[in-house]
């Protein structure tokens, strides 16, 4: 019987790039793979001086990029800065996203766009621009967040609903796609969770109200909850997981 001496969950020597680092849930991301050994790309749309500070430990190999994930040139040239620095590319996090709230009869077209845009085709192009360099390195993996939005129906978010919904079903197609190249893809799908993007609804208290009825594990999921099953899909943990979404929502889709 062999042994292995390297824990599956470590990325020492590994390379991870993750979008929306700047803060919230892909901050926590960054830093938890940070702490596992992975030298870490974080990018984000946001200029340095508003990146939060425990955004990446100080020092080390980690790396901040500018990127706009609108664009298919801004993220073809993270990509080049990673590799320029770091020389590969292992793991990719599509995390960057934002919302827009309001009754579907009313939500604008161009508010509906910008939602698809940054959440749907943003994953799409940062894929698609990764793609080249995972296919070159040794058993990369992907992770998509989505949300449980993307899995029931929410009221008067209808742009990031089916948002959601597309890139949990990006992660089966791409890990259908790219399974003969070894690279696996999966996505995580949390509950509400404390950040930037739901300061609005937390100040509200019929929402949170309601919001917390409906989950079993009677809390919000706070960032560093995502993070932990994002490091393990990402993680030769979970060698043999390839198109799954784990929804880290205290039991919200049980009922
Ligand atoms: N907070 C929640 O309750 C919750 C629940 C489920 C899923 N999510 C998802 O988690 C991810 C992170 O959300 P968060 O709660 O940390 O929100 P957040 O607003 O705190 O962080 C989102 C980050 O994405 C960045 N970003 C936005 N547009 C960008 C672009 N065009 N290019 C590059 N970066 C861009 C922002 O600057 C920001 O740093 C999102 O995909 C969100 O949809 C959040």
């Amino acid at each position: 019987m062999s042994t292995h001496s390297t824990d599956p969950v470590r990325f020492d020597g590994r390379v991870a790039l993750v979008t929306g680092a700047a803060r919230g849930i892909g901050a926590a991301i960054a830093v938890r793979l940070a702490e596992l050994g992975a030298t870490v790309a974080a990018a984000d749309i946001l200029p340095h001086h508003r990146w939060e500070q425990d955004a990446l430990p100080a020092g080390g190999p980690h790396t901040r990029h500018h990127l706009d994930i609108t664009s298919g040139d801004s993220c073809r040239r993270t990509v080049e800065e990673v590799l320029a620095v770091h020389g590969h590319l292992d793991h990719l996090v599509n995390n960057a996203g934002v919302v827009a709230r309001g009754p579907a009869a009313t939500t604008t077209e161009e508010d509906f766009r910008r939602v698809i845009d940054v959440n749907l085709t943003g994953t799409f192009r940062m894929s698609q621009a990764a793609y080249p360099a995972l296919r070159a390195a040794e058993a990369a993996s992907v992770v998509n967040i989505g949300s449980t939005n993307g899995h029931i129906a929410v009221l008067d978010t209808l742009a990031y609903c089916v948002s959601k919904a597309g890139v949990m079903h990006m992660a089966r197609v791409l890990a259908l796609e790219w399974a003969p190249d070894g690279i696996r893809v999966n996505a995580v799908g949390p509950t509400i969770v404390p950040t930037d993007m739901t300061r609005d609804v937390r100040a509200d208290d019929a929402y949170m109200a309601d919001k917390m009825a409906g989950i079993p594990l009677g809390r919000m999921a706070a960032p560093r909850d995502v993070a932990l099953t994002v490091a393990h899909l990402l993680s030769p943990a979970a060698a043999m997981t390839t198109g799954q979404t784990v929804f880290v929502d205290g039991g919200v889709l049980i009922h």
